[in-house]
């Protein structure tokens, strides 16, 4: 199995936006696929037409209640949700008692790992201890930045974090959403892309209305706007994500 989280401290980058096209694309290369929404918002959960209903994800993590009791199946072949709700919030302070946390959140993770080749972690723009933990597991920490300084800001602080931990994430890689090169400071930002303190991945996902009407479609925009901008850069994007993990997950 492979783990991927799409994390960066900086809130409404895209985080959701990606995570939720991106298990859409490894769910249609035909891989058994797990969007983990990991956010007490549960946007994720949301944007797949699901509700979390009496599914209280912290049964799954304070009370060890497996894993298939929370998975649900998407409408999509192949690709199913764990969701989230606002239970999730309480989840740090149970996690601050517990002497061995780290080893608590591998072993949570661990059941997933037999019916499925990839896991996706959509998670919320928070450093608490269970992202740290959770994190530090991963096989690819991929950062979305929109080419502003305040969100390349939050991914410095986020890299330099975890370069200063005994377990980071395997890999760390960063990537450009709602580019506009229209816009001077995209533009700028995207030419000094090297002097970032992280590889970043060449494919840039554009500014698309087919994003926002996500809510409206409560599906991914690979499976209705599949023709489309974004729809098309994340394609080239999973490709990309394949290659760095040396995968043929696309
Ligand atoms: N490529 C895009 N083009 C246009 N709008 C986009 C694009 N990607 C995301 N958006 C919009 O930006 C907003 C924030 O996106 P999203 O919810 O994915 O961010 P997030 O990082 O998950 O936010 P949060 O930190 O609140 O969880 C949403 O309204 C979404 O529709
Ligand atoms: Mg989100």
């Amino acid at each position: 199995m492979i783990t991927i989280a799409i994390y960066n401290l900086k809130g409404g980058v895209g985080k959701t936006t990606s995570a939720v096209n991106l298990a859409h694309l490894a769910s249609t290369a035909k891989k058994n696929t797990v969007l983990w929404d990991w956010d007490p918002q549960a946007a994720a959960t949301w944007y797949f037409g699901l509700d979390d209903g009496e599914r209280k994800a912290i049964r799954l993590l304070r009370k060890g209640e497996p894993f298939g009791t929370l998975e649900i199946i998407s409408p999509f072949p192949n690709l199913s949700i764990v969701p989230a709700d606002l239970s999730l919030r309480q989840f740090d302070t149970d996690l601050a008692g517990m002497g061995a946390a780290r080893r608590f959140m591998r072993q949570l993770i661990k059941p997933v790992g037999k019916n499925t080749d990839i896991l996706i972690f959509d998670c919320p723009p928070t450093l608490s201890p269970s992202m740290e933990f959770l994190l530090s597991g991963v096989d690819l920490m991929l950062v979305p930045m929109i080419p502003s300084p305040l969100s390349l800001r939050a991914m410095h602080q986020v890299t330099e974090f975890f370069q200063e931990q005994k377990q980071p994430p395997r890999r760390i890689h960063g990537f450009f959403n709602m580019v506009d090169m229209r816009r001077s400071i995209h533009k700028q930002t995207l030419e000094s892309a090297k002097l970032l303190p992280l590889p970043v991945l060449k494919t840039l996902i554009p500014m698309d209305s087919a994003a926002e009407q996500m809510s409206e479609m409560r599906a991914p925009l690979t499976s209705y706007a599949r023709a489309g901008r974004a729809a098309t850069a994340y394609r080239a994007m999973w490709k990309e994500i394949a290659r760095v993990l040396r995968t043929k997950a696309a």
